[in-house]
């Protein structure tokens, strides 16, 4: 790697399959790099616990040990990219490169969604940049997407695929008609699902990156705890039988909307994480397996949809050293530490509310579980009718014998979510209802 004397210093804490991945791109590329930014970046440091594995990359000339903290104190570096996850230790080692006067790279999610006003706002103090690309969409450059390239629109939707093992998961439910516990294995025999799988599989992760879209789309100031997350537990084969017969396809969506007014102070934000179904025939329907796919739509530029590898060693570090080298850049340019990282300046990102599920309108998939006996289907629309919420389809699957009972699928006609809550109360406490009703929402006109 060139140590030519205008490079930039680079120093990487965390060298795992992201941070291999990273001193790879940055090797092989090196050439292409310093054509786009007419010097070279130069990786001074790399400090992990780890300094015994071989990462198969050529190291000469990196001074590689375990001291984070020397490589975030050292003169050569520049710029420090923490790629060790989780929020403990990373969130000390990020707050004291800020205040040694380093700029940030990072590819934490989690961190960002839960501390992410507390960094932003020290970055911004000490005038260093922060930036993050890596931690939404993996390889797909969604966040370089809003803050620059739809900058000129007032931001009116986000529907994301933002989880990979979750979407393989549902691919593979739909394309074999396994149960969930099924398939969790086979994701993990492929690497694609950790050993506790609860952040893929219970929605957090993808409302972790939610967080992160909602706030550079609107402006708007929220936690991650207001969020509602469902995840993909409850879904069973039948429900993607079903869906198809219904003409959808589902999947685990990222939704952000504004509301009325959603681009000032008082404007109100959708911001929810759960099992959707989307019309088959929409683009996002159409990705399968591990990919990720977010669409935007902008007021000016109408619908927009950015697809790509949602995580992976080289996609992801494709991320981080785009980010490196716009840094590199501002740093040259000597405006590093102005970039708005969120998107909006940072006095102009306001508090703003979710709106509550129970406000939503739309139209509903709900599954009873149901004793197939004369009379039980009358009782369960009863109880809807008496909510106001019209039914546009009924399926029954199977035939059950005497007091076994079988699933009743209903799709409603548009309705409030209050409503349809409701009527689940009166509908789960039925003597021949006999599990919970699965309700999951339905998503038209994308
Ligand atoms: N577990 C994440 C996914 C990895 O499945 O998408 C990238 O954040």
């Amino acid at each position: 790697m060139s140590r030519s004397g205008d490079a930039v210093g680079v120093g990487l804490i965390g060298f795992g399959t992201i941070g291999t991945g990273v001193v790879k791109v940055l090797q092989r590329n090196a050439a292409v790099i310093e054509q786009r930014l007419g010097f070279p970046l130069n990786l001074v440091r790399i400090a992990d616990l780890d300094t015994e594995r071989d990462r198969g990359v050529d190291l000469s000339g990196i001074r590689f040990d375990d001291d984070s903290d020397g490589l975030i104190a050292d003169p050569h570096v520049q710029i420090v990219v923490e790629l060790i996850g989780g929020s403990d230790v990373a969130r000390r080692l990020i707050q004291s490169a800020i205040d040694a006067g380093k700029h940030v790279v990072t590819a934490n999610k989690a961190l960002l969604a839960l501390h992410g006003k507390e960094i932003f706002d020290a970055a911004a103090r000490r005038g260093v940049d922060i930036a993050f690309e890596a931690s939404v969409g993996g390889g797909i450059p969604i966040l370089r997407s809003l803050r620059e390239g739809l900058a000129a629109n007032r931001i009116l939707s986000i529907h994301g695929i933002m989880n990979g093992t979750t979407n393989y998961m549902l691919t593979e439910m739909e394309r074999t008609g396994e149960p969930f516990e099924v398939v969790i294995e086979r994701a993990r025999d492929l690497g694609y699902a950790e050993a506790d799988p609860s952040f893929d599989v219970d929605g957090i992760d993808a409302a972790h990156k939610l967080t992160l879209l909602a706030t550079m789309a609107f402006g708007a100031e929220f936690t991650f705890k207001e969020i509602p997350i469902e995840g993909i537990r409850c879904l069973a084969p039948v429900d993607f039988e079903a869906a198809r017969e219904f003409g959808y396809r589902i999947k685990l969506l990222g939704i952000a909307k504004a509301r009325a007014g959603g681009d000032g102070a008082e404007g109100r934000i959708e911001v929810r994480v759960h099992p959707t179904l989307i019309p088959a025939t929409s683009l996002l329907a159409s990705v399968d397996g591990a990919m990720n796919a977010i669409a935007v739509t902008g007021d000016a530029v109408g619908p927009t949809l950015y697809y790509g590898a949602g995580a992976g060693e080289l996609p992801t570090a494709s991320a981080v050293v785009a980010d490196l080298m716009e840094i590199a850049r501002e740093i040259r340019r000597g405006s590093a530490g102005r970039v708005a990282p969120l998107s909006y300046m940072p006095h102009r990102i306001q508090p703003k509310s979710l709106v509550p599920l129970g406000e939503l309108v739309g139209c509903y998939y709900l599954r009873f579980t149901a004793v197939d006996r004369p009379g039980v289907l009358a009782q369960i629309t009863s109880a809807l009718g008496d909510h106001e919420i019209g039914i546009e389809s009924v399926i029954q699957k199977g035939r059950g014998a005497a007091a076994e009972s079988v699933p009743v699928i209903v799709k409603t006609h548009p309705a409030r979510e209050l409503a349809v809550r409701g009527a689940l109360e009166i509908i789960d406490r039925l003597p021949d209802v006999t599990a919970p009703t699965c309700l999951i929402r339905i998503e038209e006109g994308l």
